[in-house]
């Protein structure tokens, strides 16, 4: 209190303005609560020269995460506009929290180490803070199915992160029972599995499933519905729902804001994507008000399972998650 009056008093700039927090991970590391992604396949999309400049605007905006993968084909710029803000004096590398996942066509274990060295060259850097296998599907260079069971993918991850090449390791896209068949043969347990959870897609078992194990969860495409995606069929909310709109005015907020603050009430990471300055901004305003336990319950009730993401091009493939 004495300091925030000091503060205004003496006009104090806040040179060092507040960070978004962070969750401990399993390993002893930590994680920052939002992610800035940088994926663009879900919603028309941004294209990839507009990466560099966002995650610019993002670390001004005071993210520390950046989320990337090989799939994205955007790590180069990433690692671009991460050096920028260096140069900038805005961050150092050790501030900074990077991402990234092993693509489906490098699922085997002498695979694993040689690809992450490719994205450690684009991205300009010597380490990933996290490393993720992008999904348990595994596939040939020309995306037919391959058979390669995820558990000899993970040895080559437990390699990566025994050579220092990376400070964390888990997955994506991983169902309960492969979560639990990773526990119980892998040397190094996953920190994280990302998965896509919003209001229309609550995915309230794995998530708890995950949590319970000491899995920290990523919560991809987390607006949901709330804006366009390039499908056949639209599950409410939407970005003008009448319970989100209430609560939004309850808080004096957006009800985009509304619904990653109900992630962040449910004890998750973040990953919303923007290529826009206001909004990506708007997106880690988040930690000046908290939903209560009944808000959170009464969003979890829109779930219908409906997803952003199609993977069912993939069903007859071994290892299929959903
Ligand atoms: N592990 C996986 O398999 C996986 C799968 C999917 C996604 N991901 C990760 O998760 C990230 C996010 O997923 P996503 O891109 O599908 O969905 P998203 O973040 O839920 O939605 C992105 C869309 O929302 C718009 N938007 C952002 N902030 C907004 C705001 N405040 N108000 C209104 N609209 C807003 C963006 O447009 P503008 O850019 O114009 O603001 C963009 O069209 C990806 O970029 C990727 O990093 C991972
Ligand atoms: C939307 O989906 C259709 C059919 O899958 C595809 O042909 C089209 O390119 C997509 N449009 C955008 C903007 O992603
Ligand atoms: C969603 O899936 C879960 C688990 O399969 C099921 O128990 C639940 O009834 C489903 N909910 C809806 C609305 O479809
Ligand atoms: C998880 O995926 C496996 C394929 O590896 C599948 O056999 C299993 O039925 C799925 N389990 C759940 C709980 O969805």
């Amino acid at each position: 209190m004495l300091l925030v009056q000091a503060i205004l008093l003496f006009g104090v700039n806040l040179a060092v303005a507040s960070v978004a927090p962070s969750m401990d991970l399993n390993d002893g590391n930590k994680i920052p609560l939002v992610a800035l992604g940088t994926g663009r396949g879900t919603s028309g999309s941004i294209p990839i020269d507009e990466v560099r400049d966002a995650v610019l605007w993002a670390i001004e905006a005071d993210y520390r995460h950046i989320d990337t993968a090989v799939l994205y084909q955007d790590e180069t710029q990433v690692g671009q506009g991460v050096a920028d803000a260096i140069a900038k004096g805005l961050v150092t590398r050790e501030q900074m929290y990077i991402t990234t996942k092993l693509p489906c066509e490098r699922h085997a274990r002498e695979q694993v180490v040689p690809t992450l060295r490719e994205s450690l060259t684009r991205l300009g850097m010597d380490y990933v803070d996290l490393f993720l296998i992008h999904f348990p599907v595994a596939t040939k260079d020309d995306g037919s199915p391959d058979d390669i069971d995820y558990l000899e993918t993970w040895r080559g991850m437990e390699d990566a992160k025994e050579l220092g090449l990376v400070k964390s390791i888990g997955v994506s896209n991983f169902n309960v029972s492969q979560i639990d068949r990773l526990l119980a043969k892998g040397k190094v347990k996953p920190a994280v599995n990302q998965i896509e959870v919003h209001p229309a897609y609550t995915n309230e078992e794995l998530v708890a499933h995950c949590q319970n194990k000491g899995i920290a969860v990523m919560a991809y495409s987390p607006f949901g519905f709330l804006v366009p995606r390039n499908r056949t069929y639209v599950t409410p909310p939407l970005i003008d729902d009448p319970t989100l709109v209430k609560l939004a005015e309850k808080y004096g907020k957006t009800t985009g804001q509304v619904v990653l603050r109900y992630l962040i009430d449910r004890d998750m990471i973040i990953v919303p994507k923007s290529a826009n300055k206001e909004r990506l901004a708007q997106n880690i305003d988040l930690f000046d008000f908290k939903l209560t336990a009944d808000e959170v319950a009464t969003i979890n009730k829109f779930n219908q399972n409906s997803s952003v993401f199609d993977f069912s091009g993939w069903k007859n493939y071994p290892y299929y998650p959903f």
